[in-house]
């Protein structure tokens, strides 16, 4: 179920051959660059709130080297696609895929920065579209590639924020900064407690004996994501223009409280206002959380991971009835500590704390009920935090 080091060497030597038969070039660079977990404070990173992810141990590799002129050469390994373009005009492909790359071009170039012409063969172990952030992978395997090959010098949170923007301009989703982040800051063994507001962080070691993180894939594609994604977005905002009337110091929902809400949210617009209601929410449960994690009390982390989720789909609605019927089938299994839906939501996985001797019995006894009422094929994986993104 779990991705072993030996699959995950295998893949790097499969897109290094791949680069040596498409380009015929052996003066490379090869970058690792992780999905990643996020145990709570979902759709917080957009409101300036907190988040608490961690890098796992699926990723994207890439292998790059120079060319000697102003051409971009990509090359997408489990797609077997190529896509050319120059580095003079950097637009959207209209193929999806080389644009999470182009787009962190553009930002490069954006900043004043001149990468050469490169050549890049990339491959990944990470579930598309299953929550994990195979997009926030690629940029940041993009930004961390052209960093080291053409030695631009730049810093971690550069690259973290250069990739977000990608996503926002080039991608058009409008994404916050937790899946970039979590991919460049992991650290094997920690989830990181970043405030998205003063992004500050911190890392608590991930010590729960016995427990470990397990990852139900509903198998549905987050097609509605980006939309929906940037409709929840907006509506935080129209949160906040109302609170703003009363209160012109608030900034972002970070900012708002639960007595803002109801005097100035609620009689404009009940829908803005269960929205908003859920993020400060979150925001606070995030913080009882760490405490709980802290105090080494998983079994009251575990409450926090379930309440989360019900706002998440009673409250903000980005839940759908597949990974709604996965966190309540689990609830009341013996061994399971706690489960949420996780990322942007509409698919994707549910994020499962199990004991470890639970785990076999969960997935062989839920895999078939899943079927049944939902005609899917349930995967599963258990998530391994690793470090961040790095050469190999
Ligand atoms: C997606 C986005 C993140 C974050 C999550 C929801 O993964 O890319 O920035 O907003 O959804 O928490």
């Amino acid at each position: 179920m779990s991705m072993t080091t030996q699959t995950a060497s295998d893949l790097v030597i499969r897109v290094k051959e791949k680069f040596q038969q498409v380009f015929g070039d052996s003066a490379t660079l090869t970058v690792r660059s992780p999905g990643r977990v996020n145990l709570i404070g979902e759709h917080t990173d957009y409101n300036h709130g907190f988040v608490l992810p961690a890098a796992v141990d699926k990723a994207i590799y890439m292998v790059v080297s120079r060319r000697s002129d102003d051409e971009v050469h990509l090359f997408s390994f489990d797609l077997d696609k190529a896509y050319t373009c120059s580095l003079n005009e950097i637009v959207p492909s209209g193929l999806h895929w080389p644009d999470y790359l182009l787009g962190v071009v553009q930002q490069l170039q954006a900043l004043g920065l001149s990468p050469g012409g490169f050549n890049c063969v990339f491959g990944g172990e990470i579930p598309l579209g299953a929550g994990l952030s195979s997009s926030a992978a690629l940029e940041c395997a993009t930004a961390f590639s052209l960093n080291e090959l053409f030695g631009l010098g730049l810093d971690t949170l550069t690259m973290v924020k250069l990739s977000q923007k990608a996503e926002n301009v080039f991608v058009g989703v409008q994404c916050g900064i937790m899946d970039q982040f979590a991919s460049m800051f992991g650290r094997k063994g920690q989830v990181i407690r970043l405030d998205c507001q003063s992004l500050e962080y911190t890392y608590f070691p991930f010590r729960t004996e016995g427990i470990r993180i397990v990852l139900l894939d509903t198998q549905v594609k987050h097609s509605l994501a980006s939309s929906e994604y940037n409709t929840r977005r907006q509506q935080c905002e129209a949160g906040v223009k109302l609170v703003q009337q009363h209160h012109p110091e608030v900034k972002s929902l970070r900012d708002v409280d639960a007595a803002m809400l109801s005097a100035y949210v609620a009689p404009a617009d009940e829908v803005i206002y269960r929205r908003c209601s859920y993020v400060v929410e979150e925001n606070a449960r995030l913080l009882a959380a760490t405490e709980d994690l802290l105090r080494g009390d998983i079994a009251a982390f575990g409450r926090q991971l379930y309440g989360s989720h019900e706002g998440l789909s009673k409250k903000y609605e980005v839940s759908c009835p597949e990974l709604d019927f996965l966190v309540e089938k689990v609830r009341d299994r013996e061994g399971v500590i706690g489960a949420r839906m996780m990322g942007g939501g509409f698919g994707g996985c549910t994020i499962n704390l199990v004991k470890d001797e639970a785990i076999d019995g969960l997935v062989e006894w839920i895999t078939p009920l899943y079927r049944k009422a939902m005609d899917k094929e349930l995967k599963a994986y258990i998530g391994q935090i690793e470090d961040g993104t790095s050469l190999v």
